[in-house]
């Protein structure tokens, strides 16, 4: 049974990739500071709390546990505050990295998987965007992420025995399918889950930022990809990783792009709430269009994404948020 060290695995995305890797029979330990993540979210393997940016707490867990293979969640992901407060996201995200990195080197561990974003593309030229696109992030958040796919890069450069993969995430939404996990975050931002949050009465109203972009209706355009697929690439990528394969970084997202409109109305349309939406300025840091060029990874790993569908990815984020708010 292959060990794998999951930082981050109790928070949105990683428990969903834990969970992923617990059904396919891995063994796992998820080292989680839990500042926003939670233990009940860990459904396999076990937790130990502790911060990446601890280098004795690292050693003391790969000494123990001696992974197969590493992949790499913990991070600050929020944009707007990543414009606000920029050296907070070089470092948690860049400098823990490059902690994280120096460990595994130091232990042999040369198998790790990088939680990456396509806020690395900044506003791509073309759409949809394919890995071959410029590196031109708008915000801290996507130079904190490009700058640690740069180390991976030069890492494999000089370490041949040092093999990689970055996942490119674009908009992670939705829950586990069967309402076991889903996104607890504190001050949530993301738009699926304020609209939510919105139609159950949390919040009194959405605020819809920006209504004058060079798109359609003048509102984004985002490419929603549902947890559990960006689950199973996570598996894929891994399973390349142990079985040889090369170094790579890949897209993940649908190749389908939804304005913030077309998913306040969808929002509108599951929850059967006509909650209040009020426009307002543009927030800092926004692209006005990402979506995915996804041909890659499906070509290289065989993924197949099974919930390409808007109203399936709401309907179980509704479902989780009704569980969570017990209503
Ligand atoms: N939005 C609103 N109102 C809200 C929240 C969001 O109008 O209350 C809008 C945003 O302005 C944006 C769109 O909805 O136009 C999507 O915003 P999110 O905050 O849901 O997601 P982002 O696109 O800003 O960022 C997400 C991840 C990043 C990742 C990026 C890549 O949080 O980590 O997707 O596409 F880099």
């Amino acid at each position: 049974m292959k060990k794998i060290l999951v930082t981050g695995g109790a928070g949105y995305i990683g428990s969903h990739v834990v969970k992923a890797l617990g059904e396919q029979g891995y063994e796992v330990l998820v080292f989680d500071n839990l500042s926003t993540g939670n233990e009940w979210a860990v459904l396999s393997g076990r937790l130990v709390q502790g911060d990446v940016a601890d280098r004795g707490a690292l050693d003391r867990v790969l000494t123990e546990f001696r992974p197969d293979a590493v992949i790499h969640f913990a991070a600050s992901i929020v944009v707007s505050e990543s414009v606000a407060e920029p050296l907070k996201y070089y470092r948690n995200n860049t400098a823990t990295a490059l902690n994280l990195l120096e460990a595994l080197q130091a232990h042999g561990v040369n198998r790790f998987i990088f939680s990456s974003t396509a806020a690395v593309y900044g506003i791509p030229e073309k759409i949809p965007v394919n890995e071959q696109s410029p590196l031109l992030p708008i915000n801290p958040y996507g130079t904190s992420k490009m700058m640690t796919e740069l180390l991976l890069r030069d890492l494999a450069l000089a370490n041949p025995l040092f093999r990689y993969v970055a996942l490119r995430y674009f908009n992670v939404a939705g829950a586990d399918g069967g309402n076991r996990i889903g996104q607890a975050y504190k001050n949530p931002t993301h738009l699926i889950t304020r609209a939510l949050k919105t139609a159950s009465g949390t919040y009194p109203a959405l605020q819809l930022f920006g209504t004058d972009y060079a798109t359609p209706d003048g509102t984004c355009i985002r490419d929603y990809i549902h947890v559990d697929d960006l689950a199973s690439a996570h598996v894929l990528a891994l399973e390349s990783l142990l079985a040889g394969g090369e170094s790579a970084l890949f897209n993940c997202g649908y190749g389908r792009g939804y304005s913030v409109r077309e998913v306040v109305d969808v929002a509108k349309k599951i929850t059967g709430v006509d909650f209040t939406v009020i426009e307002e300025e543009r927030r800092e840091g926004d692209p006005p269009a990402l979506v995915a060029d996804s041909s890659l990874i499906q070509s290289t790993l065989g993924w197949k994404p099974k919930h390409d569908d808007l109203e399936y990815i709401v309907g179980t984020a509704w479902a989780w948020e009704q569980k969570i708010t017990g209503k």
